[in-house]
C-alpha cells in the first residue's frame, strides 16, 4: 500500500484563509516587514513570496532590500526603526545572512513582540519551556502537517533529524511538548538509519537531497520532509528536492510530505498566522 500524499498547499490555504477572514474584522491591517540583506536568488524568491502572501491576506507588507556588503550597524538600525512602527507588528529577517553579519546578534536586535520568526532567545527560551511565545513558522508548519494525520502524538517515537536553530531545536520541542518521545539526530548521532527504523513520526531537516530511503522508514510512519535543495536535472532544468528519497518512501510510510508541496506552503502559511497574532497581541497590549 502506498501512503497518503499530505497536501501542503491545501493545508496552508485552510490557514490563509482563516488569517483573511480575521483580518476582516480587525482596526487596522497587520503589518509585516521582510527584510533582506544580501542578492542570494532563493532568497529573493523567498521574500517576494512572503511579501505577496501577507498582501492577498489583506496584510500591510513591507520589503526592505538591503545590499549584501550592510554593515552590521546599519541592519540593526532598519531594525530598531521596525521595531518603533505602530503599524508593523511582525519583522522577518531572512536568513541565512551574510557571512559578515552576526546571525544571533541580528535576532535579539529584534523586538520579542514582532519576532513572527520565534527566533529571538525569549521566544526559543519560552517554547523550551512549553510556555506561550511566538513559534518559528516552518515547525509550527510541521505540527499542523503532521497533526492532520495522527491529531494524537501522547506515547509516539518521533526522530528529528538536523539540530539548527531554525527548525530541528523547535520542532524537537514542540513534538515533546505533545507527548511524544523525541530522539534528535544530527550530523555526529552514529547510525542514523538505525535510529529512524523506530520512528513513528520523522521529521527531515537536513539539506540532503535522497538522505533518507525507502529502508530507514518504519512502516506506516509519517514522513515530513524539511528539505529544500535545487539540484540541476539531466535536462539542465532546475528542481527543488527534499531529503527523502520519496518514490521509496512512499512505498512504506503511512503519509508523507512532497516537495515541492508540502512544507514550504504551511511555512508561509504560518508566517500569516504569527504575524496576526502578533498583531492581536500588540492590540490588546495597546487597548489595556
Ligand atoms: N530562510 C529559510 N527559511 C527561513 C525562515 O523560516 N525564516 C527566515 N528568517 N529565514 C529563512
Amino acid at each position: 500500500m502506498t501512503a497518503e500524499i499530505i497536501d501542503g498547499k491545501k493545508l496552508a490555504q485552510l490557514v490563509l484563509d482563516e488569517v483573511a477572514k480575521a483580518v476582516v474584522d480587525m482596526s487596522r491591517p497587520p503589518g509585516l516587514a521582510v527584510v533582506l540583506a544580501g542578492d542570494d536568488p532563493a532568497s529573493h524568491v523567498y521574500v517576494n513570496g512572503k511579501a505577496k502572501r501577507a498582501k492577498e491576506v489583506g496584510f500591510h507588507a513591507e520589503l526592505k532590500l538591503l545590499p549584501a556588503d550592510v554593515s552590521e550597524v546599519e541592519l540593526l538600525a532598519v531594525i530598531d526603526a521596525l521595531n518603533g512602527r505602530d503599524e508593523i507588528d511582525g519583522i522577518l529577517v531572512q536568513l541565512p545572512l551574510p557571512a559578515h553579519l552576526n546571525t544571533l546578534r541580528i535576532m535579539a536586535a529584534v523586538d520579542p513582540s514582532k519576532d513572527v520568526d520565534g527566533l529571538h532567545a525569549l521566544n526559543a527560551g519560552l517554547l523550551s519551556q512549553g510556555a506561550e511565545g511566538l513559534i518559528p513558522c516552518t515547525p509550527l508548519g510541521c505540527m499542523k502537517l503532521i497533526k492532520s494525520v495522527v491529531p494524537d502524538l501522547t506515547g509516539s517515537h518521533a526522530v528529528v533529524i538536523g539540530s539548527s536553530n531554525i527548525v530541528g531545536k523547535p520542532v524537537a520541542a514542540l513534538l515533546l511538548a505533545e507527548q511524544a518521545t523525541v530522539t534528535q539526530a544530527h550530523i555526529h548521532t552514529r547510525d542514523t538509519q538505525f535510529i529512524c527504523r523506530g520512528a513513528d513520526i520523522l521529521v527531515s531537516a537536513v539539506g540532503k537531497p535522497g538522505l533518507v530511503r525507502g529502508d530507514w522508514i518504519k512502516p506506516r510512519a509519517v514522513v515530513i520532509d524539511v528539505g529544500t535543495t535545487r539540484v540541476r536535472q539531466p535536462d539542465g532544468k532546475m528542481r527543488t528536492v527534499g531529503d527523502v528519497a520519496f518514490d521509496e518512501a512512499v512505498e512504506v510510510a503511512g503519509a508523507i510530505t512532497p516537495v515541492p508541496g508540502g512544507v514550504g506552503p504551511m511555512t508561509i502559511a504560518c508566517l500569516m498566522e504569527n504575524t496576526l497574532r502578533a498583531a492581536r497581541a500588540r492590540n490588546a497590549h495597546a487597548a489595556a
